[in-house]
């Protein structure tokens, strides 16, 4: 579960130019100075642009294959000297070192599936932040109204493939289990090579999702204090009908 391997050579066709969260993450990396973390850095879409930008980031990184992408692309940008791509999993890493900002894009967090791994989640971040420093997490703010296409196929993004002209489709299928608060969701891509044949990469990829006083909670018994809540990337109120829930918070 939440093995990305298969999508490593995939994710960036879709992904590559999604830029609506950096803006956010320039800020904060603005308001703390200081070293960047990033867990669950991927093929370094965050991690790339923060260091291009100037600053000094580490990204850590469950699966092989994306780091690997992560790294190339560091070298051929010749970022590689304030960027770094480690393997690790958040619920389990050390780095002997300490970050003025850690970030969670993308819902990354909410790969965590139990409390106790959301909590040792939270416990590694406490261990690698400065004093003063902040945690930034981006998880989706659940929304009922997602069971009504539960279980349907849905066509998530349709790019063109600049080395077969031919379109590239990212689907998805969402199961979602409202009384565990888990989401299960099948990735396909499916890929056309020059003649129309088709290659079909999978992914099955789970989140716990978290409510707004749920994350407090979580926070506090996770040693934080939650400083700011938003509800986009633009920083934009919390409320009911708010697609994300942004939180910033710093050791207790
Ligand atoms: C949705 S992708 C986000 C990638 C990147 N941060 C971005 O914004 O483009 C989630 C990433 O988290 C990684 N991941 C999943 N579970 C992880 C864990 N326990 N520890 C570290 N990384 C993990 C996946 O391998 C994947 O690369």
């Amino acid at each position: 579960m939440n093995d990305y391997t298969s999508f490593a050579e995939l994710y960036d066709l879709f992904y590559a130019d999604f830029a609506d969260d950096l803006g956010l993450y320039a800020g904060f990396a603005e308001r703390t100075g200081g070293s960047i973390l990033e867990l669950g850095s991927g093929t370094g879409r965050v991690a790339l642009a923060l260091a291009d930008e100037g600053h000094t980031v580490v990204g850590l990184e469950l699966s092989a294959a994306m780091r690997t992408v992560a790294q190339q692309k560091a070298d051929r940008a010749q970022l590689a000297d304030r960027v770094e791509f480690v393997l690790g999993d958040m619920r389990r890493f050390n780095l002997d070192r300490h970050f003025g900002l850690i970030i969670v894009p993308l819902n990354t967090f909410l790969h965590n599936l139990t409390l106790d791994d959301q909590l040792a989640t939270l416990n590694r971040c406490q261990k690698h932040l400065q004093p003063g420093g902040l945690l930034v997490l981006d998880c989706f703010n659940p929304d009922p109204a997602h069971a009504d296409d539960d279980r349907r196929l849905l066509v998530q993004r349709s790019v063109v493939d600049r080395e077969t002209g031919q379109t590239v489709l990212l689907l998805l299928s969402r199961a979602t289990e409202w009384s565990q608060q888990l989401q299960e969701i099948t990735y396909l891509i499916d890929r056309p090579d020059q003649h129309g044949t088709v290659q079909r990469a999978t992914l099955q990829a789970s989140f716990r999702f978290i409510f707004r006083n749920e994350m407090s909670l979580l926070l506090k018994l996770g040693g934080f204090d939650l400083k700011e809540v938003y509800g986009s990337y633009e920083l934009e109120p919390f409320e009911s009908g708010s697609d994300k829930l942004i939180v910033v918070a710093t050791p207790a």
